[in-house]
């Protein structure tokens, strides 16, 4: 028998782990799950212990851990169960694995997603907040270490199916012929509200995206559509473009997932039903084509395909995020950290959901960009601005 694609799934338990999941439950001649992780949803790291018996669980407390590995003993599952961050970085470089999906949420996730770059896995890369902070440095690691970088969030998927077949966002300046990148987002479930109700906004409210189901903090991302902003600097990125060369677009129907004009008057664009399980088929088998269980689109069933000009004042963090870029540096680790302290916050009922990106601008202004970074300096700075925005909030 020939021997399965081996995948560590980091962040099993959310949305994107769950739905790498489903596709891998379809392809089993193909992929093995050699590991899956958690933060504290042991119940659910339990259950799919059990139906994908993976080699490894890890969950971030030692006392879930514990209990888990007496739960899975009892089950007779002989997955073992390891714990803490380190454990995370471990796994995904361990010799054993091919293919690493990063599906934590956070700058949470950089530590594994660079341990298994370094390690030269395939790495699909869902978790966007550490391209953001320090996609360059990450893209020369894996230049070193061999690592494929793939990208699983649908809009940077879209552009990559756009382009030649050899893609790679390592040699991303090999792509030629580009005039401009369309990344489209639906506007999120505030789109049509009036703006003097967005002092009043809920988290369900900012939660109920009206086309795709996804975890709390992306969710929220979109109503802000600072979801779009992060992704502007993840384009920026993995296609090296500069950001003049890429223009949001709001779509609602949430069909066409982005677009790519080339020079010769061509556009290419990838449609699809709002799915997470295709861009993730899309990144696990690229080059090749593997069944994802979305449900085709039926051309025949669909209303008309909109496209608007994003309204600036109901969504100031695509304003907020051009500066940014500008400014360079540190800024985007900056922005990316206030706004996760922010969005938690909001999610607590602890600030208003028009404070969010406030928080974020106010972060910026309080803090010195440094033009000369390295890794270690953008941790530093996340840490930082973590605790600054924090004190913004009290
Ligand atoms: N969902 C989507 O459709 C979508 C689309 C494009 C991109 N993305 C990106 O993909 C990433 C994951 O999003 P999601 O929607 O799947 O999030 P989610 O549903 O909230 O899941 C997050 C996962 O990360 C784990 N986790 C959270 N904090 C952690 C920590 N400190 N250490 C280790 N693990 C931790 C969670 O564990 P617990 O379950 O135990 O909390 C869970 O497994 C995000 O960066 C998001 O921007 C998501």
């Amino acid at each position: 028998m020939a021997k399965t694609e081996q995948v560590c799934v980091l962040g099993s338990t959310g949305s994107i782990g769950e739905n790498t999941l489903d596709v891998i439950s379809r392809q089993l001649d193909r992929y093995s799950v050699f590991a899956i992780s958690a933060n504290k949803n042991l119940k659910k790291l339990y259950s799919q212990c059990q139906k994908f018996r993976p080699q490894f669980a890890i969950i971030n407390n030692s006392d879930a851990a514990q209990k888990l590995s007496t739960q899975l003993a009892q089950s007779n599952v002989a997955t073992e169960v390891l714990s803490g961050q380190q454990a995370l970085t471990q796994i995904a470089a361990n010799a054993d694995v091919d293919t690493v999906m990063a599906g934590i949420v956070g700058s949470a996730g950089l530590p594994s997603t660079l341990a298994a770059i370094d390690a030269g896995k395939k790495v699909l890369v869902a978790n966007k907040e550490p391209i953001v902070m320090a996609g360059q440095f990450m893209l020369d690691r894996a230049r070193k270490s061999g690592a494929k970088v793939l990208p699983v969030d649908s809009e940077h998927n879209a552009i990559m199916q756009c382009l030649p077949d050899d893609y790679c966002a390592v040699n991303n300046n090999k792509v030629t012929g580009i005039k401009r990148i369309y990344l489209t987002g639906s506007g999120g479930p505030l789109r049509t509200l009036p703006l003097e109700q967005f002092d009043a906004v809920t988290p369900e409210q900012a939660c109920a995206h009206p086309n795709w189901v996804m975890g709390p903090k992306i969710s929220v991302d979109s109503a802000t559509m600072m979801n779009k902003a992060l992704e502007l600097i993840e384009a920026c990125v993995l296609f090296g473009q500069d950001q003049s060369n890429i223009e949001i677009v709001i779509h609602p129907q949430s069909i066409i997932h982005s677009m790519v004009a080339f020079i010769d008057g061509s556009i290419v664009a990838q449609l699809g039903t709002a799915d997470m399980r295709i861009p993730i088929a899309s990144a696990l088998a690229w080059p090749d084509r593997i069944e994802s269980g979305a449900a085709d689109l039926d051309f025949l069933q669909l209303s008309a395909l909109e496209f608007e000009q994003p309204d600036y004042d109901r969504y100031p963090s695509l304003n907020l995020v051009r500066d940014v870029i500008e400014a360079g540096g540190t800024a985007p680790a900056i922005m990316n950290a206030a706004n996760e302290v922010a969005v938690d916050a909001f999610l607590q009922k602890r600030i208003k959901f028009s404070q969010i990106v406030d928080l974020v601008e106010k972060s910026l202004d309080k803090s010195d960009i440094d033009n000369d970074i390295d890794l270690e300096s953008v941790i530093a700075v996340d840490q930082q601005t973590r605790v600054l925005t924090s004190q913004l909030i009290h």
